[in-house]
């Protein structure tokens, strides 16, 4: 990981927000694991840096562990949206490990459209379930 790599933030043209800025969700547990998530996507898309075998098992193990956080704040706080939630964990976790098949099948073109579409899929997802289940955390009513 180079400075060079964090630096790439393309900018949203529609806000003027970058992709780094819409990970990021304002409740630090979540926020540390966005940006070990933006630092394996910005490898996996660094020519110089990327072991694809290296680099998707990485990205596979970050975000079981990613996931396992977030559902374990859902369900320790009763969040009503915990299975839409997880599906799309769960939507994510499937498209690594095809990917991850495409690697093992030296399919390399496949890992790269992957590794180029990541961050705008996980902007998404960070800025509207992730931030969402952070407004409710925020918010959340504690326990009788
Ligand atoms: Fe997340
Ligand atoms: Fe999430």
């Amino acid at each position: 990981m180079t400075e060079a790599t964090l630096a790439k933030k393309p900018a949203d043209a529609a806000s003027g927000a970058t992709l780094h800025d819409r990970i990021l969700v304002g409740f630090k547990p979540i926020d540390d694991l966005h940006k070990e998530f933006e630092e394996i996507v910005g490898v996996l898309n660094d020519p110089a840096e990327a072991d694809f075998g290296e680099h998707l098992l990485a990205l596979h193990e970050h975000m079981l562990r990613h996931a396992a956080v977030e559902e374990g704040f859902m369900a320790q706080e009763r969040y009503p949206h915990l299975g839409r939630h997880r599906r799309a964990h769960e939507h994510l976790l499937e498209a690594i490990a095809r990917v991850r098949d495409r690697w093992d099948c030296g399919d390399v073109e496949a890992v790269r459209r992957f590794a180029a579409e990541l961050m705008g899929w996980f902007a998404i997802h960070a800025s509207s379930e992730d931030a969402e289940l952070v407004a409710y955390l925020k918010g959340a009513p504690k326990a009788a």
